[in-house]
């Protein structure tokens, strides 16, 4: 008789194991214990919810929809919602787009699974930006694939390394954030959407435009989204995160009319729907308050989080430090200077009681050891300075031991 205990290991798909883990996940753990000061996280500061706002549409949801917002609904999502968001897209960017081509989605992270979803085998290519988000890789990772990442320049991925990758790995579409992007800050010019927009139009390559951040921008408006370039070929998703707050888990997907209805397929054999009541509560706070009122809010205040991080980290950090300046998101990227390997320096950084992301997590194949993603929305000024304070200890202790000298 076999003694040894029952594993699930040999009844587990290949899928499940190819999905990465989350350096991030677990960071947010000890990110969460007593005492650390976490620059790791990219969670929204919880001081601009508007919880009061959202009690009032709570009630009057409830109050209005009784009984039917407690019931099943339709997959693509509750239509006034979708017939906002495309408002939205008209008032910003004067495009009309169609709410029938609008799906809600449990987020944009369930957007990003369900593209690749739509798209992915085993063994295919994609391509991404380097860095790139890790919530994304994770999403991808699970489908069995290679990822080839494109270095980013200061606006926006790069075309010449575009063209020489595509020509090597036959991917199966492009996956980028063109707008303060997600590790690095860096947003797309005008002319790189435009030279994007016509590469994939002769490459006849699906894009992924992932765009959780565009309504966080903090001295001018961003641009156009190339999706609307290229509506025929593109699929922008938008997110409700980090303009209300993620707990919400709310997003959606614009997408071509040629994909609805395997993109609605999708959605049903994933969870039938996006949360019903949510949906109306979403609706009800964008309809009865001023949302650009409430935004502006959130941009002045992450706005001066930025100025103030930025100040801080290059007085603690080693000369020589290179730095993003995002005028938007939530996100400052820093390089250090190559004696520094971050995926080390960030055990000492954990021991002072500071933490932030290595660079290497958003990189699939171990570059990036530089660097480090430093968030400025969750923490105050002074939390602020005494965590620049840990990590400058950090980095003493760091070169002290690993003998630097910069
Ligand atoms: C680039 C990017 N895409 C997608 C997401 C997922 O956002 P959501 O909360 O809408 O699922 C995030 C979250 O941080 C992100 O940074």
């Amino acid at each position: 008789m076999n003694s040894s205990p029952f594993t699930f290991e040999s009844f587990l798909s290949g899928s499940c194991k190819a999905i990465r883990s989350s350096f991030l996940r677990e960071i947010l753990d000890i990110a969460g214990m007593s005492g650390i000061i976490s620059f790791a996280g990219g969670l929204p500061n919880p001081d601009l919810f508007p919880v009061s706002q959202i009690r009032i549409a709570l009630d009057q949801v409830m109050s209005d929809g009784g009984k039917s917002t407690l019931q099943y609904s339709g997959s693509q999502g509750y239509l006034p919602l979708r017939e906002w968001i495309a408002g939205r897209y008209y008032k910003r960017f004067g495009i009309k787009v169609a709410p029938d081509n609008i799906l809600i989605t449990n987020g944009s992270q369930q957007a990003l699974d369900l593209a690749g979803k739509l798209f992915l085998d085993p063994g295919d290519c994609i391509l991404m930006e380097k860095p790139s988000y890790i919530g994304a890789i994770q999403a991808f990772s699970a489908y069995d694939i290679k990822m080839e990442q494109i270095s980013l320049e200061h606006d926006g991925i790069s075309i010449t390394e575009l063209k020489e990758k595509c020509r090597r790995c036959n991917p199966k579409f492009l996956y980028g954030i063109p707008n303060y992007q997600n590790p690095s800050g860096i947003s797309y010019s005008e002319g790189k959407r435009l030279l994007l927009a016509e590469w994939l139009r002769t490459k006849k390559l699906p894009f992924i435009e992932d765009d959780p951040y565009s309504e966080i921008y903090f001295t001018k408006t961003n641009g156009i989204p190339v999706s609307f370039l290229l509506p025929e070929q593109c699929i922008l998703t938008g997110s409700f995160s980090k303009m209300i707050s993620p707990g919400i888990r709310t997003g959606w997907m614009l997408v071509p009319d040629k994909l609805k209805s395997y993109l609605l397929k999708a959605k049903q054999a994933a969870d039938l729907h996006t949360n019903n009541i949510v949906q109306q509560l979403i609706y009800r706070f964008l309809v009865d308050n001023d949302v650009d009122m409430h935004l502006d809010r959130i941009r002045i205040h992450y706005h001066q989080q930025k100025e103030t991080m930025l100040m801080l980290a290059r007085h603690f950090l080693p000369q020589r430090t290179r730095f993003t300046n995002p005028d938007g998101g939530m996100f400052i990227w820093a390089t250090l200077p190559d004696e520094f390997d971050t995926t080390e320096l960030v055990k000492y950084a954990i021991s002072e009681k500071v933490i932030f992301v290595p660079g290497k997590t958003f990189y699939v194949n171990g570059e990036g050891n530089h660097s480090m993603r430093l968030n400025f929305t969750s923490s105050s000024p002074d939390e602020m300075e005494d965590g620049m304070k840990r990590l400058r200890q950090a980095i003493n202790l760091y070169m002290e031991h690993m003998k630097v000298k910069v």
